[in-house]
């Protein structure tokens, strides 16, 4: 693999790393290897490909052409030494876990996490004999009483979707490395490696769902896992080949690589974006409170200017009125599109409660900080003013609605 890119800028990385038109016929474009098996020159190379000796790729499900060098741009871009890439975020959170816990170990984990990492843990490894607990990473002290003999893993999302709740990555892995074999694992969905990289930070693995901001156009589903060399191969060889068999097919490795050309441009706009559409929110009278780290009332603000090089462009907020308004809210908007999943060109809005975080009993909901009536936006690439009119109508309608409903409520009432 060429890496003489290794020592420029980030998007420079992003557009060259591990490519030179040279070696391939001039294609400027790197060529997409569709091939699922590969042609042993004799039978004892294929038996060292087999047995690690050899490492040319055999096998698709285990490697590829086009997917090396994807997984080296991502390796190069989050600081670490190799990735791992998968057929969905999912995929790679499930081969990581697979791979890194077992039996009679425990886990511990942020209080608030994307949904079906939430259903992974208590209804997937937690039925496998893996104890899953839940601890405040806000609080050093009680994430040093809760590390104990078995502790294997500390797995956290920061921001956490949907909440937007924060880790001190830095200060986490440093308590986590006090003690031998816990493994620090940050899924860095909400940032990419532009916004925060939790390897510098002392994190081991970073995963991520990379059909959000990575790939950024909303048409593929994807994942990546990146850590240093021995546990990106303990990931593939264990988690990838024999356990959860999720690879990414070479077309979507070539989507993400195009996503990853643009990645700096978009976060730029994104965070811009996101954070004059929270503004808007939080000068609005019918708004509750609006949760997004670039506002001085996010309560952990000093912790998001110095983890994050931009405040990301995901949004939580509660309307006076509740869910009810909430849904007003969602269906009075014209631009902003009412869907799950976040990162795309096109701006997201969306329910918690009862989409991406359904997995959640409402109990479960309440203690792990998802309030019912949150509705999340993932604020896109369309221009400001756009969405900021957007968002006003919408706001104006719901509350004018909620006005004449109370009005009603009062007048039956007499
Ligand atoms: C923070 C986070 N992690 C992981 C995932 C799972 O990724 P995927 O949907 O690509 O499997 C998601 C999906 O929304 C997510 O938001």
């Amino acid at each position: 693999m060429n890496n003489k890119h290794n020592t420029f800028g980030f998007s420079t990385r992003a557009i060259h790393h591990g490519y030179d038109p040279k070696d391939h016929h001039g294609a400027l474009v790197p060529p997409i290897y569709l091939s699922a098996t590969f042609a042993f020159p004799t039978a004892e190379y294929g038996a060292a490909c087999f047995a690690g000796a050899a490492d040319g790729h055999f096998y698709t499900r285990i490697s590829n052409p086009t997917l090396a060098l994807l997984e080296s741009r991502m390796a190069t871009l989050e600081n670490g030494e190799a990735a791992v890439a998968f057929s969905s975020g999912m995929g790679a959170i499930a081969a990581t876990f697979w791979t890194l816990l077992r039996p009679g170990d425990e886990v511990i984990v942020s209080q608030t996490l994307y949904g079906c990492t939430f259903a992974l843990l208590h209804h997937g490894i937690g039925e496998f004999g893996v104890k899953v607990r839940h601890v405040d990473l806000t609080d050093l002290a009680a994430l040093q009483a809760a590390l104990g003999p078995a502790t294997r893993m500390i797995y956290c999302e920061s921001p956490a979707n949907p909440n937007l709740q924060m880790v001190d990555i830095s200060a986490v892995a440093a308590l986590a490395h006090q003690r031998p074999n816990v493994t620090v694992v940050v899924d860095n969905t909400y940032c990419t490696p532009y916004l925060q990289r939790p390897l510098d930070l002392g994190a081991d693995v970073v995963v991520h769902s990379a059909t959000k901001y990575l790939s950024g156009h909303g048409d593929i589903t994807a994942g990546i896992a990146v850590s240093s060399q021995a546990l990106a191969q303990r990931i593939r060889l264990q988690g990838l080949k024999d356990l959860t068999g999720a690879v990414m097919s070479p077309q979507d490795a070539a989507l993400l690589m195009r996503g990853l050309k643009t990645l700096a441009l978009r976060m730029d706009r994104h965070c811009s974006n996101a954070q004059a559409v929270a503004e808007a929110l939080q000068a609005h009278p019918a708004v509750a409170w609006v949760t997004y780290p670039g506002l001085r009332s996010f309560p952990q603000y000093e912790l998001a200017m110095r983890q994050m090089k931009l405040p990301g462009g995901m949004i939580a907020f509660e309307l006076k009125g509740g869910i009810e308004t909430g849904r007003r809210f969602m269906n009075a908007l014209n631009l902003f599109t009412r869907a799950v999943s976040l990162g795309d060109a096109e701006s997201l809005a969306q329910h918690p409660a009862s989409m991406t975080h359904s997995t959640y009993t409402p109990e479960e909901r309440a203690h792990h900080g998802i309030s019912e009536g949150l509705v999340r936006l993932s604020v896109g690439l369309e221009d400001v003013a756009d969405l900021l009119a957007d968002v006003q109508q919408a706001l104006a309608k719901s509350t004018r609605t909620r006005q004449r409903q109370s009005a009603l409520t009062a007048h039956a009432g007499r």
